[in-house]
């Protein structure tokens, strides 16, 4: 994980492997999260599973057979007050925060014409000012350890081209998010604090859930490589830029992971 640069010899195994080091995944109950969550662990890295839900944060936990590394921190990442619980959970288990992944968000859908001014204000909550307290409250630590640290957070395909009929609300907190992050990474760069994204396009969670099969087939008609993605599809791209092989990257915010559903424009 350590920004070292090319003229130094370590070998593409080193610069992947995350041991000793600590991620903090919010929304890494399930879904995309715990994709990303389960490659950051396999790297070698301590992992906090950081959730509003409790007991999916629980029943996650339990699945790994070393729980030595894994913890759980339940709050909401829209709270300054929880984000800075989650970051003191981390510590207080493993030490330190060496990575966050700003992961946790929230996409309900209703028709522009309907949509309440309630859920839009809960939508941008949870997907934006969310992320900004969570990145402070990992940022302010990782300066204090001296020797920098990744944010990496997912964003989405949405913040690149109009959401989905009905998701006007969600396109909009991921465009802010992609504003957000261009200064984050400004000015966090002093600091030897890298930002970056992944924006995924149709992955296959349990967010999913109240969407019919119709509605997904027809989006798989729409991907090129004809199929949503997985989770640990996003976690892969995520370990990339958390790792050594992402030494000189801050600011990209376009890392798109969406089997070619771009390629193909706008949401239709
Ligand atoms: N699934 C997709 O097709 C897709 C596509 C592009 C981007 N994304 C983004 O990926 C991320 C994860 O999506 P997913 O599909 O895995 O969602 P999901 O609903 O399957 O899982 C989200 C997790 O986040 C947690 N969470 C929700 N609100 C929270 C809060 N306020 N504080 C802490 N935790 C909270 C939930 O409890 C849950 O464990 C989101 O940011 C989403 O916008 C998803």
């Amino acid at each position: 994980m350590t920004n070292t640069s090319s003229a130094e010899s370590v070998s593409i195994g080193q610069l992947m492997d995350l041991s000793g080091r600590t991620a903090l995944v919010t929304g890494g109950a399930m879904g995309i999260g715990l994709g990303i969550v389960h490659c950051l662990h396999q790297a070698g890295a301590n992992v906090v599973i950081a959730d509003v839900n409790k007991e999916a944060a629980e029943t996650a936990a339990a699945e790994f057979t070393d729980p030595d590394r894994v913890r759980t921190a339940v709050g909401d990442v829209s709270s300054p007050e929880d984000a800075d619980a989650m970051v003191r959970t981390a510590v207080g288990a493993f030490g330190a925060v060496d990575l966050l992944v700003n992961n946790a968000g929230v996409y309900t859908i209703s028709p522009f014409l309907e949509m309440s001014l309630d859920l839009a204000r809960r939508t941008l909550e949870v997907n934006l000012p969310g992320v900004m307290a969570c990145s402070q409250a990992a940022a302010r630590q990782m300066i204090e350890q001296g020797r920098g640290g990744r944010i990496v957070t997912v964003s989405s395909i949405d913040s690149l081209t109009p959401s989905l009929e009905g998701m006007g609300h969600y396109g909009a907190s991921k465009h802010g998010v992609a504003g957000l992050l261009k200064t984050m990474a400004l000015e966090l760069a002093p600091h030897g604090i890298s930002v970056n994204s992944v924006a995924p396009g149709g992955i296959r969670t349990p967010g999913l859930g109240p969407l019919d099969d119709d509605v997904l087939a027809d989006f798989e008609t729409l991907v090129p490589m004809q199929r949503m993605g997985a989770p640990d599809e996003i976690g892969r791209a995520v370990l990339f830029l958390a790792s050594g092989l992402a030494s000189y990257m801050t600011g990209a915010l376009v890392v798109v992971v969406d089997g070619g559903r771009t390629l193909r424009g706008a949401a239709v």
